[in-house]
């Protein structure tokens, strides 16, 4: 027995790790180096007992070692070629699934609702979330003294209003507080006939509880043209509904007031969960009210710079949290807003 003996048998066994393809090469492998019989490295040790005392210091531990090499190299190979079997062949084996992340409910309903209006004809556009109170208020016919105008309602912003947007020395800059804040701008922008949706986010300056957040998505459309009618708005709206709440879904229409509307109301759908039995979210009526619309007021035409009378439209507005809050029954609008994955891996 020689070093180059133990050497030669160290190269070779890593020449021909490194040509196996499969389980039967390296069982085959393992017999010619390692197998009990006349395995290379067993036939060593047997010849072992026959050395000198020097020859068995020499030798014992670099046998030894390279049988613990050897050993392990086989057992790692062994585990890399059956998770690579597995994987191949074995069709039982459940696919491992990637965590692949999904869209916000919010989002989801979102995307759902400019689809049944994208499908009606209508355009979807986005408007500022940080606009002058010109446009989010005073253009849509809410004076100075409306109360929606407080700051206990409205987030007003640290910011001096650019020269070239002011309509008059005191206006102020704010987080919007509806979508609405689109009608004149876009207006000014555009001739009709046009009809467009407008989805985004809306801000008040509210108290926090489970039916109360400070901001929320909302969707607000106006549709303007020669000779637009209530009748038009009506059907409009129950189409819309229908197509995303499902056709037994019934609407009405009930007088309301908004200031940049002529005249305005509220339109109810049959309740989502009890269908028009009574429950607690239609506080037993069977009905909720869940959007405003109205014909567009001769005052917002005026701000726009259309001449008197010329054209006529109808605008609507929602909270897109508000009805996946229904829909899926949700009792706090606040969840909507935590990212808690428990929550929205339901979605
Ligand atoms: N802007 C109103 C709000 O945020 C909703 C609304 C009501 C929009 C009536 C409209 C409308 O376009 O005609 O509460």
């Amino acid at each position: 027995m020689n070093k180059e003996i133990i050497e030669k048998i160290k190269t070779d066994f890593y020449e021909e790790l490194r040509g196996i393809q499969n389980s039967n090469e390296l069982l085959r492998l393992k017999t010619k180096f390692i197998g009990r019989k006349d395995g290379l490295i067993t036939s060593l040790l047997n010849d072992f007992k026959n050395l000198s005392i020097e020859q068995k210091r020499e030798f014992g531990n670099l046998i030894s070692t390279l049988k613990l090499e050897i050993e392990s190299k086989i057992s790692l190979t062994e585990n890399l070629l059956n998770e690579a079997g597995l994987k191949r062949n074995d069709l039982t084996v459940a696919a491992s699934t990637p965590d692949v992340g999904r869209l916000h409910p919010v989002s989801q309903f979102q995307k759902k609702l400019e689809e049944v209006f994208i499908g009606l004809g209508f355009d979807v556009e986005l408007a500022p979330e940080i606009d002058t109170e010109f446009y989010n208020f005073d253009s849509l016919n809410m004076p100075d003294t409306h109360p929606a105008r407080d700051s206990q309602d409205t987030f007003y912003l640290d910011l001096e209003t650019p020269k070239n947007v002011r309509h008059n020395q005191d206006e102020r800059m704010l987080l919007r507080t509806q979508i609405s804040n689109m009608q004149v701008r876009y207006m000014q922008e555009h001739e009709p006939p046009f009809s467009i949706v407008v989805p985004g986010r809306v801000y008040r300056n509210e108290a926090l509880d489970a039916s109360h957040e400070h901001s929320y998505q909302y969707m607000e459309g106006v549709l303007v043209g020669d000779n637009i009618n209530f009748a038009e708005m009506a059907w409009t709206l129950d189409y819309a509904l229908k197509a995303i709440f499902g056709p037994e879904v019934k609407t009405k229409l009930l007088p309301s007031f908004f200031p940049f509307v002529e005249p305005g109301a509220e339109l109810a759908i049959s309740c989502l969960l009890c269908h028009g039995k009574g429950c607690s979210v239609c506080k037993q009526t069977g009905w909720v009210e869940i959007l405003g619309c109205g014909m567009v007021h001769k005052e917002v035409f005026r701000h726009a710079g259309y001449p008197e009378g010329k054209y006529k439209g109808f605008a609507f507005g929602f909270g897109i949290s508000r009805l996946v809050l229904m829909k899926y029954a949700i009792p706090d609008i606040r969840m909507l807003a935590e990212n808690d994955l428990r929550f929205l891996s339901q979605f």
